[in-house]
Parts: C-alpha cells; structure tokens; sequence
C-alpha cells in the first residue's frame, strides 16, 4: 500500500483521540498490546469479507447489532450468552423472512470507546474530561475516575479476549445449532406478545430442516453450525494501531483486533486520521454515512478506502433519522452509482433517531426507527440498488430504553430500568418484533410472499 503504514495515520489530523497524562505509561502500554496475540485471524477475515460480498451482490443479508457502548462490568456470560440468543433469533426470522442466508455480527468483543461532542463535562460548576468508554475512563463524575489511564486499554483488550472467547465456545459446543432454536430461548420468549409468530417460525425452521435432511439422507453440515463475526467502532487509533499486523503467506496487513471495524460518522473526515489508518488494512471495513455527508466527501472516500472496487471490501451504514433520510440518501445512492464501484448497503436506523425526553431521558421511538427502514427499503428499490443489512443498539435483555413496540413502552416506562450508559438499546422483545417487520417487508421486496 502505497505510502501507507500502521502508523501513518499520525501525521494526520487525529480527532476523537483521550489526552493522556503520562506518555511514558501510555507508550508502555501500546508496546504490550503491540506483542500480545490477536484476537481474530486473517482467514476468518477473508471469509467474512467473501460473504459481505455475496452480500453486496444480493444474495445475502447483513444482521449487525450489539450494544452502543460494552462496558468492563457486563463482561459477563449471562449478558453475553443473551446477546447472541437474540442475534441468533433475529437472525432465523430474518432467513425465514428473506430466504437469503443471513451474515451476523456482533457489536462486541472491543466495543469500548466512544466519540463525545464536548471534550469536558461541567457539573455544578466543576469540569471534568468526559466519559470516552470504559477503554479509556469510568463513567464516574469524579477527577481520578476521569482521567485517562492506559492501562485501561490492556483492560479492555483482555476483556475483548474474554468476550471472543466465550463466544467461540459456545458456538463451538452447539449453542447455535439450528436443530434446536428452542435452546436459545430466554426466559420471558413465553411471555412476550410476539411470542406465537415466533413459535410458529421456529417450527417452521426445522420442519424444513427434516425436510432437506430427509432428501439428503443425512445432515446438512453447513447448517448446524453458524458464525459469528466481532465489529467495533475504530475509534481509539493507538489501540486499533497496536493489532495491525502482517501475516504470514498473505499480502497486506490486517488489524487483527476485530473482523470488520468501522469508521464512525465523526471521525469519517476522508483527510482525517482515522480515514488514514483505515486506508491500509484488509480487513472488511464499513463506514458510517449521514446528513453531514456530503456528495464530494462520500467520492473521495470512496476513492480512499475503496480503490479497487474489491468485492466486499467496503460497506457503508446510512444514518439519517426518519425525518432526513429521504433529503439525503437518494444522492448518496447517486454518488456511489457514479463511482461505478460495488459496496454493501446498510441501514442504521438508531443514530439518527435520538431524541430526549422532556425530563432529560435519551430515547429512541420504536416507529422513527421502524419507518426510517421502510423509507430505506423503498429508496433503495427506487434507486434499482440492494439495501442488504441493518444494523441496530440491542441488547438481549428486559430493559426500558427505547419506547414503543408491541408492549407500547411510554416515557413513564423508561425509569423501571434503563442502564445504558450511552445510547438506548432496543430490548428483547422490541429486537425479535423488529427482525419480525423487517423480514415481512424483504419478503414483500423480494416477491417472496
Ligand atoms: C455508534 O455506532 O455508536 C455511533 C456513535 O454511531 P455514529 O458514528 O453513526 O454516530
Ligand atoms: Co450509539
């Protein structure tokens, strides 16, 4: 790659990037990161990247979500053991729904760091560095919280380790056979209104199963097992820069510290650094675009980081906010159709659709987000392209962030049990309606039902 190396990106312009106290201690750190083995491999990656290209093509499906923020606490098998119950059971109504195979990526295993709109936050007068993930400080309004540690990076890569790990196990030991959905139900699957839509899919699935089994005369192999793939935001640069590496036998390099890292909306300046660091590795990469986006920028980022049209290299999120989406995707569309070039379309209908309620509360609506991917999906059939992904803040557990859904959640709702620390999450059952509608409305795309 031409005048590109994992460090190249620090001439540029570094946005986004904690101020650290002690640059000995921070440099101390990036070294041991540099040594420590990755937590991905290249061939896993090249697979996954091979599949978002099929993907692209049409003939697959992208199910991306996860939580906004992980955080070092819920690095726990419950909540992790949760989220991919219900990646998997999104992912089962969306084959049901698309009859297309469906890719799924987790946002975990690294995702840790944010971007902040203000550097500091003032509380009664006092001001402190702001709240930048759980790889960099803790959330706690006080100066020794607050302070960058690096230490925390070495932290949030084990923890990313533990994370991967765990997930490998289980997948490896079953977990997601699809024989047996039912292994994958959570506790109140019974209770929710959806619960008999559900059902009847899941019976469906391995009605069809038998079927195929039956003609084959044995198991379909490829079937019982699923993957899963790890994304995070590529935020931090030195900790991003730390697992970039050669590997042996392949050309290039891969940042070995997740399968598919993306570039978020602010750090997406094409001359900025993140764009820089982005530019040189193989890895799958996705990029967030939204309303600031402009046609000039999205093809010459296209130009930057998707210069040999590479099959599956380059997916873009589109996320505009159900009152801006018709103003600006169609030109978006237009753009990457002037380029000539192949990405892999993908709607996130949760960043744009942020709101706070009248007693402070930050919440998502569950019909802004719904309409925001019916308006995708019918300015991408305008345009003859393939909207071939979502990507969602979910989390497999009973919380009250988001309001609406088949439950009706209202803004009294909200205080019974909102966790989040940064952006609110579709819960459980507002996730499965939500795979439920958005499967309904591929199947009537497609023609299928
Ligand atoms: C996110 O995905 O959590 C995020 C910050 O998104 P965006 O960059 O699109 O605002
Ligand atoms: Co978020």
């Amino acid at each position: 790659m031409k005048d590109w190396s994992p460090t190249s990106w620090q001439s540029r312009k570094a946005t986004q990037q904690p101020t650290y106290p002690d640059q000995a201690a921070l440099d101390d750190v990036v070294a041991q990161l540099s040594r420590l083995p990755p937590l991905v491999t290249s061939w896993e990656i090249e697979t996954l990247k091979s599949q978002l290209a099929e993907a692209a093509r049409g003939n697959r499906f992208l199910l991306q979500g996860g939580d906004c923020a992980e955080n070092f606490a819920e690095c726990e098998s419950p909540i992790i053991a949760a989220k991919l119950k219900i990646l998997l059971q999104m992912s089962l109504v969306l084959v049901h729904g698309t009859r297309k195979r469906v890719i799924r990526v987790g946002r975990f295993a690294g995702q840790y760091a944010k971007p902040r709109s203000q550097e500091n936050e003032t509380r009664d007068g006092v001001s402190l560095p702001s709240y930048r993930g759980d790889i960099v400080n803790d959330i706690e309004f006080t100066e020794s919280s607050r302070i960058p540690d690096p230490q925390r990076l070495l932290r949030g890569y084990e923890r990313a380790a533990l994370t991967i790990n765990f997930i490998r196990a289980l997948i490896d030991g079953g977990f997601a056979d699809l024989h047996h959905p039912e292994y994958w139900d959570l506790d109140f699957v019974q209770h929710s209104p959806r619960a008999h839509e559900f059902q009847q899919i899941v019976e469906s699935i391995g009605d069809s199963l038998r079927f195929m089994e039956t003609l084959a005369g044995q198991p379909v192999g490829e079937i019982n097992r699923v993957d899963f793939y790890a994304s995070h935001e590529g935020l931090h640069l030195l900790y991003e820069q730390a697992q970039i590496r050669a590997v042996p036998r392949r050309e290039g390099c891969y940042n070995l510290s997740s399968h598919y890292p993306w570039i978020g909306l602010r750090t997406s300046d094409p001359d900025g650094a993140h764009v820089e660091l982005f530019r040189g590795i193989r890895n799958p990469i996705a990029l967030k675009i939204g309303p600031p986006t402009t046609r000039d920028q999205l093809l010459k980022l296209l130009d930057i980081l998707h210069p040999d049209d590479e099959p599956g290299r380059l997916t873009l999120v589109h996320r505009y906010g159900v009152h801006e989406i018709a103003s600006h995707l169609p030109e978006h569309l237009e753009a990457v159709k002037e380029s000539g070039k192949t990405v892999l379309w993908c709607c996130d209908p949760m960043h744009g659709n942020t709101e706070t309620t009248s007693t402070g509360v930050k919440t998502r609506k569950f019909e802004h987000i719904l309409a925001e991917i019916e308006q995708a999906f019918e300015i991408h059939r305008d345009a003859g392209t393939y909207l071939g992904g979502v990507h969602f803040e979910l989390t497999g557990e009973n919380v009250t962030e988001c309001t609406g859904g088949a439950r009706g959640l209202n803004e009294d709702d909200l205080a019974r049990s909102y966790k989040t620390q940064v952006d609110p999450r579709l819960n459980y059952e507002q996730s499965l309606e939500m795979a439920m509608l958005v499967a309904r409305r591929v199947g009537e795309m497609n023609g299928a039902r």
